[in-house]
């Protein structure tokens, strides 16, 4: 009994093994630690109505369309997506007639201006920022400008200077980074909508720097997701020491 159960282990142990290096387990009766590779599909409604809270532009998203347009991409492996998502707040510092005066073609405009049809991970922003004007889904002259200001970056549509504060999640194809202001963009709102009557040449910096208030931007401490790497690291963890063990008693089993 005693010497079957001794065969009986390092056999075990090479089947774990074995399940556990090739990740896609087939329904093993041991149940494995290792966690499933990350899904390449990336569900946008889902993500933004569990970070955040980005509940007002989840809703804008959905009532003009443009969250099929950022999906149908993110779907797109080959270029992925990025999204710049104002937190609630940055709707309700907004005057009223700033959205509900658009048109619904301008609306959608606006918010296909939230999103580049390219995957960029925060360090590519330092690259951006030598390029000059970075075209949005919006196309034209809807397009948003970059700056690294010592690992901070920032983002300008001409009237909303904002900022990445967190990044929600930025694994290739999707990156969604979380700002703190609506991006207006000077396509719609160039003439439109000066902040005072009198005919100021250059109105932009009062407006926008009304609702800068850095005090409830950074109370959010997410981070970008780091759990797969480290999962993936158990499982070589896990996989090495099995095969520690599987020599080791091996090696006992020689002896006997
Ligand atoms: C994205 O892919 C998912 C899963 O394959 C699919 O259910 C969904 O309809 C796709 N959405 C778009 C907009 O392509
Ligand atoms: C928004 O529209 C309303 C009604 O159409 C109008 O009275 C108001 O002046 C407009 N506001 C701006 C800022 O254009
Ligand atoms: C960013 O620029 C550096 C050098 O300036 C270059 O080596 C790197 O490949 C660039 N990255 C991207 C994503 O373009
Ligand atoms: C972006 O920067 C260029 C100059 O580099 C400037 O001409 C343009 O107006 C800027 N656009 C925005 C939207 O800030």
């Amino acid at each position: 009994m005693e010497k079957t159960l001794i065969f009986m282990f390092p056999f075990c142990l090479l089947i774990l093994s074995c399940c556990a290096a090739h990740s896609p387990p087939i329904s093993s009766p041991i149940s494995s630690p290792a966690p499933a590779p990350a899904p390449a599909y990336v569900n946008l409604r889902k993500l933004l109505t569990v970070a955040g809270p980005f509940h007002t532009f989840l809703n804008y998203l959905e009532s003009t369309k443009v969250i099929e347009t950022f999906q149908n991409q993110a779907n797109n492996t080959e270029e992925g997506v990025t999204i710049f998502a104002p937190q609630d707040s940055a709707f309700s510092s907004l005057k009223k007639s700033t959205l509900s005066n658009l048109t619904q073609d301008q609306l959608r405009s606006l918010f296909l201006f939230h999103g580049l049809s390219h995957f960029y991970s925060f360090s590519d922003f330092k690259n951006l920022s030598q390029l000059g004007p970075v075209a949005t889904f919006a196309g034209g002259q809807y397009s948003l400008n970059f700056t690294d200001n010592s690992g901070t970056i920032h983002l300008s549509s001409g009237w909303t200077n904002t900022k990445i504060i967190s990044s929600v999640l930025a694994t290739d194809p999707v990156a969604v980074y979380e700002v703190n202001k609506v991006l207006l963009p000077e396509a719609i709102y160039g003439t439109d909508i000066p902040p005072t009557p009198a005919p100021a040449p250059a109105p932009a910096p009062e407006t926008v720097s009304a609702a800068d208030s850095p005090a409830e931007l950074t109370k959010s401490g997410k981070s970008p997701s780091s759990s797969l790497s480290s999962s993936s690291y158990r499982v070589i963890g896990l996989s090495a020491w099995i095969y520690f063990v599987l020599a080791i008693s091996g090696g006992i089993v020689l002896m006997l």
